[in-house]
């Protein structure tokens, strides 16, 4: 079992030893039962490990439909009346088990009821394990976009188990994989090295989160640094929106966003073409840029381009070298490719 202390909150991970949860939750956490919010692909795979892992707790589990819709007002309430009804009390404890969403939706309900109790995240994606449990984000969509509604909570500790992400879908954990990589491009450059020469383990696991850990450290509130995480976001987010959340992943949609920023970076001199070339050839490896896109600058407006953007320019990730981000003001009509 690892540890990483350097937040306020440990974050554990445990390669193939799930009885070590017992002993990481009864030295955190004064109770003997817990509330676990799962999702139904979830909760289906990984039941029967998840009891062994908490076979001495006395466990409630909410089980929820899978996927991004879930993260909504209508499930929030929902899931607060159903702890309500099981007679949840502020001392309790809420484990997020599940993916990213699972991981928010949980989070905030836990950031919300009674004001606050306590939480424990089971991250079962890579991109959970290596990004969203970590930097205590956690919030909803609302209609007019996503993550618009939430908090910042800390959770009481972080366990992360690698063989739960044995059951992805290859296109599940290549998704996951663009946020790894993503992490060696603006961060840890060791990491792209790892990626070249052998498969995902957990040396480069804990790599990944320790990118993640060492920004939020020095930046939870995002006043400058903790905006690289956001490479590749800019047009990512804008893809997103452009397409169906369900037809283009999170992951793919932010590698086309940073096929875009190594390009756009080349054309203003600040990337040079061996830098794109290497980081081009892992999305390949993954899959990552299968998706045939409308014109690039058709996107554009997509952007999230405000009138305060507009005067002041907006805030952009390139990448200078492998490992080293930076933050350079683009003007609007800067953006455009050709
Ligand atoms: N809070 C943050 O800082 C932060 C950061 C990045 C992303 N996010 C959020 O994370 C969400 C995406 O997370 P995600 O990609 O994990 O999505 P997800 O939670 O929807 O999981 C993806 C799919 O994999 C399934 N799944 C989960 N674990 C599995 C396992 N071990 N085996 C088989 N299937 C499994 C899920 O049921 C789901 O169908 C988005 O809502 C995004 O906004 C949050």
């Amino acid at each position: 079992l690892k540890a990483i202390r350097d937040l306020s909150y440990p974050i554990y991970i445990e390669q193939d030893n799930v009885k070590t949860f017992q002993e990481v939750f009864s030295n955190h956490v004064n109770q003997s039962r817990a509330f676990v919010v799962t999702d139904d692909n979830v909760w289906t795979l990984h039941r029967q490990v998840f009891m062994e892992m908490t076979s001495n707790l006395l466990i409630e589990t909410i089980v929820v439909k899978p996927g991004e819709q879930s993260k909504s007002f209508e499930v929030f309430e929902s899931l607060i009346q159903t702890l309500i009804n099981k007679q949840i009390k502020r001392d309790d404890v809420i484990i997020a088990f599940g993916g990213g969403v699972i991981g928010d939706l949980a989070g905030f309900v836990a950031a919300s009821l009674f004001r606050g109790i306590s939480l424990i995240h089971i991250p079962t994606t890579v991109l959970a394990q290596v990004d969203s449990s970590i930097g205590s984000k956690v919030g909803i969509n609302v209609s007019s976009g996503k993550n618009l509604v939430g908090a910042f909570k800390d959770p009481v500790f972080v366990y992360t188990f690698m063989p739960f992400l044995n059951t992805l879908t290859t296109r599940e954990f290549n998704n996951g994989m663009a946020e790894v990589i993503k992490a060696g491009a603006i961060y840890d450059g060791s990491i792209i090295d790892d990626l070249q020469q052998k498969s995902f383990d957990m040396s480069i696991l804990v790599k990944a989160i320790m990118v993640k850990v060492n920004v939020v450290k020095k930046d939870k509130y995002e006043h400058e640094l903790r905006m690289i995480l956001n490479f590749g976001h800019t047009l990512g987010h804008a893809i997103e929106k452009a397409h169906n959340y369900d037809v283009i992943k999170h992951g793919e949609a932010i590698s086309l966003g940073m096929k875009y920023a190594l390009l756009l970076g080349e054309k203003y001199g600040i990337t040079d073409a061996s830098t794109t070339k290497t980081l081009l050839s892992l999305f390949d490896k993954y899959n990552l840029l299968n998706h045939t896109l409308n014109d690039i600058n058709s996107y554009i407006e997509f952007m999230k381009v405000d009138k305060k953007q507009r005067q002041d320019g907006l805030k952009f990730v390139f990448i200078e070298s492998i490992g080293k981000a930076v933050i350079r003001r683009l003007k609007e009509e800067d953006l455009y490719v050709n």
